[in-house]
C-alpha cells in the first residue's frame, strides 16, 4: 500500500531517503533517466503489471482513458517526454524531485502548474508496501489524471490554496483534504464507484479494497468533515469521502477557506 506523505509531513526530515545534495531552491533536480538500472525499470514494469490488472476495474475512467496515451509500461517513463503531452493537453508539466519536499515548495510548484514527482524507486522488498512516496506513486498514481482539464484545474486552485493556507495557519486542515481527495478520494461513476486517490490507483491492497470491501465507511463528499478529519497513514482508510465529480470538487471548493478555517479551527478534530 503505497501512502503518499502529505504536505504538512513534508520539510527536511533528516530521515528522508532521496538525495537532496543537487536540489535547487524549488527542490528541482534532473530526473537523470540514464541512471535507472535494468533492474529499476523491471520492478516498475512489475508495479504497472500488477496495478494493469486492476485499474480495468477499480479506477476512474479519466485515469483509465490517460494511461493508454503514456506507454508508462516498458520501464520508468521519460519524465521531459511526458511532460511535451501534458503541456500540450492542460498545461502542467512535471518536475523531478529527490522525494518529499517542504510545504511552501510543494505548493508552489503546483500553483505553477508543476507536479513533482520523485526520481527514485523503492526496493524489491518495498513491493508491496512503502511508506514514502517513490516515482511508482507519483507517476502512475498522479499524473494521468493531470490530464483531465477539470482535475487539473482543481489540482492548481489547489496550489494556490496552499500558499494561502500557510499565510492563514490552516495547512493541516487544507492537507486533510488532499488526503481525503487527491490521495484516497472515490468517485461515482454510472458503473459504480472507483477510485481516484493516487494512493488507491498506485496500492496492490487497498484498490479493490476501496472499492468492494464492505468494512470502510463511503460517505458522499462533504468539505467541512473532511478538512476536520484526521487520517491514519499506515493502515488502509477506514473512511472514504464519494465525489459525484471532478466538478463537484471544483465547486465545494471554490469559496473562500477563510471564515472556514476560522470556524474549523474552534471545533475538534474528527477521528476517522
Ligand atoms: N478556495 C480555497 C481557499 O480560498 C482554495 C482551494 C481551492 C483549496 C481548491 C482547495 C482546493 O482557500
Ligand atoms: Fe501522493
Amino acid at each position: 500500500m503505497t501512502k503518499s506523505t502529505p504536505p504538512e509531513k513534508s520539510g527536511s526530515d533528516p530521515d528522508l531517503r532521496g538525495d537532496y545534495s543537487r536540489a535547487g531552491p524549488d527542490y528541482a533536480v534532473e530526473q537523470d533517466w540514464g541512471a535507472y538500472s535494468e533492474k529499476d525499470h523491471a520492478l516498475f514494469r512489475r508495479l504497472f503489471e500488477r496495478q494493469s490488472k486492476l485499474v480495468p476495474r477499480y479506477a476512474c475512467p479519466e485515469w483509465i482513458e490517460a494511461i493508454g496515451g503514456l506507454d508508462a509500461g516498458s520501464g520508468i517513463p521519460r519524465f521531459d517526454q511526458v511532460s511535451k503531452k501534458l503541456k500540450a493537453k492542460t498545461g502542467w508539466e512535471i518536475v523531478a524531485v529527490p522525494g518529499l519536499i517542504p510545504d511552501i515548495a510543494f505548493f508552489t510548484h503546483l500553483a505553477n502548474r508543476r507536479f513533482p514527482v520523485t526520481v527514485w524507486l523503492r526496493k524489491p522488498e518495498e513491493f508491496d508496501y512503502i511508506v514514502e512516496p517513490d516515482v511508482f506513486h507519483d507517476f502512475f498514481g498522479h499524473v494521468p489524471l493531470l490530464f483531465d482539464p477539470v482535475y487539473a484545474d482543481h489540482l492548481h486552485e489547489y496550489g494556490k490554496g496552499g500558499l494561502k493556507a500557510m499565510h492563514l495557519d490552516a495547512v493541516k486542515m487544507l492537507a486533510r483534504l488532499y488526503w481525503y481527495t487527491i490521495e484516497f478520494g472515490l468517485v461515482k461513476t454510472p458503473a459504480g464507484i472507483r477510485a481516484y486517490g493516487a494512493g488507491l490507483i498506485s496500492s496492490g491492497g487497498e484498490l479493490a479494497y476501496c472499492v468492494t470491501d464492505p468494512a470502510p465507511k463511503r460517505l458522499d463528499f462533504d468539505l467541512e468533515q473532511a478538512l476536520r478529519t484526521d487520517y491514519l497513514i499506515d493502515r488502509y482508510q477506514s473512511t472514504y469521502f464519494v465525489i459525484d465529480s471532478f466538478e463537484q470538487l471544483m465547486r465545494e471548493t471554490a469559496p473562500d477557506f477563510k471564515p472556514i478555517y476560522d470556524r474549523l479551527r474552534t471545533l475538534p478534530a474528527l477521528t476517522p
